[in-house]
């Protein structure tokens, strides 16, 4: 007996003395290797967002795929004036889709794997934000220049989306100025404000700062008569409504806020509303991962622990808001069955394109049959 306590007791303290050492390891390995800094609290949508009046639906499962398999992760559509239709996808091709015979064409190689919001340019062509390179045209030919690659004497990046007003000015976000595109959760984690708006005036090649402190700047859309323009805040679960005409003339407020997801890419609708898709930065039930400084350190010292806590590839939420801001319709696949992680909604010809960081297609849904 004595023999088998002692063997016990010479056994024990080793190992307790190495549980010990590796739990402060990692305690010490989590603040101070974390590559986030005194990370806040993150405010999460209330229990009943501002769409709980519209029923949940399945609508997202009832889409078409287009071009299955050919299209890497297609983050963003846009259309230009012919009705062509124009992706990024994640191995560097601008691919697009004719509107006459229906075919999809590799039409450039960008050779880039960091491409993000594209927007159709009034002469023709198309404007691309890459996260590396910072502002793309691309034009009618595929010929491609970078429009804009330093601001103030640093190096643009991070440029999330972008649109082109009337006048020739492209408004676009940079995400995070801290973070970069392989990282951008550690920004949604740290929850300081390290997004901004931005104007370029192409005629006199200067960029001037529009709106700073923004929670993760995605997507901008500017509003049918162009008198105001909407940027979206992911982590903020809103988006921002700032005028360029009228008395409210470079005021900002509150469009809309309390969403079911993180705002991500926003389009304009024919009839003056606007579709947003939601990602889901937050998974049910692990709320708490956002509003303790421990578990947002220990999760961004093991990144593979993000798709453990959120729900970017379990659902996918798009809604369409009124040029008032107000929830019209929402369109769900709320177990990411079929769709998840959309982050962009383009309505054109009666259907709705949707794009993916976790598909290999664009996803079309003819909106007659939704409610
Ligand atoms: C277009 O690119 C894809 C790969 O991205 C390739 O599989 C396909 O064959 C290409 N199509 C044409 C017509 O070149
Ligand atoms: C615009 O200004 C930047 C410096 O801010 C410069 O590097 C770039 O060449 C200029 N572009 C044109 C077209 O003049
Ligand atoms: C450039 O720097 C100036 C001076 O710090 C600042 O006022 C301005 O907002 C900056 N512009 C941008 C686009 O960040």
């Amino acid at each position: 007996m004595i023999g088998f306590t002692g063997a016990l007791k010479r056994c024990v303290s080793p190992l307790l003395s190495f549980v010990i050492a590796s739990l402060l390891a990692s305690a010490l390995q989590i603040f101070f290797f974390s590559p986030i800094s005194d990370p806040q609290p993150l405010t999460l949508p209330l229990p009943s967002p501002a769409s709980s009046f519209l029923p949940s639906n399945t609508d997202l499962q009832r889409v078409n795929r287009v071009a299955e398999g050919f299209l890497k992760n297609p983050e963003d559509v846009c259309v230009d004036k012919k009705g062509t239709l124009y992706t990024a996808t994640r191995d560097g091709w601008i691919k697009r889709l004719h509107r006459g015979d229906g075919s999809w064409e590799n039409w450039t190689m960008i050779n880039s794997q960091t491409m993000l919001g594209i927007t159709a340019a009034e002469d023709g062509g198309i404007i691309v934000c890459d996260t590396e390179e910072g502002l793309l045209k691309v034009d009618e030919d595929g010929v491609t220049t970078v429009l804009l690659s330093y601001v103030n004497g640093s190096k643009l990046s991070f440029a999330d989306d972008v649109i082109e007003a009337g006048d020739g000015s492209l408004y676009f976000s940079v995400a995070s100025t801290k973070f970069g595109l392989h990282n951008w959760y550690m920004d949604v984690l740290e929850a300081k404000p390290h997004g901004q708006l931005l104007r370029l005036d192409p005629y006199r090649n200067q960029t001037s700062l529009v709106l700073d402190n923004l929670g993760f700047a995605n997507g901008v859309a500017l509003s049918k008569d162009q008198d105001f323009l909407i940027v979206c805040e992911t982590w903020k679960f809103r988006c921002l409504r700032h005028w360029l005409k009228g008395e409210s003339q470079g005021k900002t407020e509150t469009f809309t806020e309390n969403l079911p997801g993180g705002p991500d890419n926003i389009n304009l609708a024919p009839d003056g509303t606007f579709w947003i898709a939601l990602i889901q930065p937050v998974r049910e039930g692990w709320g708490f991962v956002h509003t303790s400084k421990a578990a947002k350190h220990l999760v961004a010292t093991f990144p593979q622990t993000i798709n453990v806590v959120s729900a970017l590839r379990r659902k996918a939420v798009v809604v369409n808001v009124g040029a008032d801001g107000k929830i019209i319709r929402k369109l769900e696949d709320p177990s990411g069955k079929v769709l998840s992680f959309v982050t962009t909604a383009l309505e054109f010809g009666g259907h709705l394109y949707l794009g993916s960081l976790n598909s290999d297609y664009v996803a079309k849904l003819p909106l007659t049959d939704v409610a």
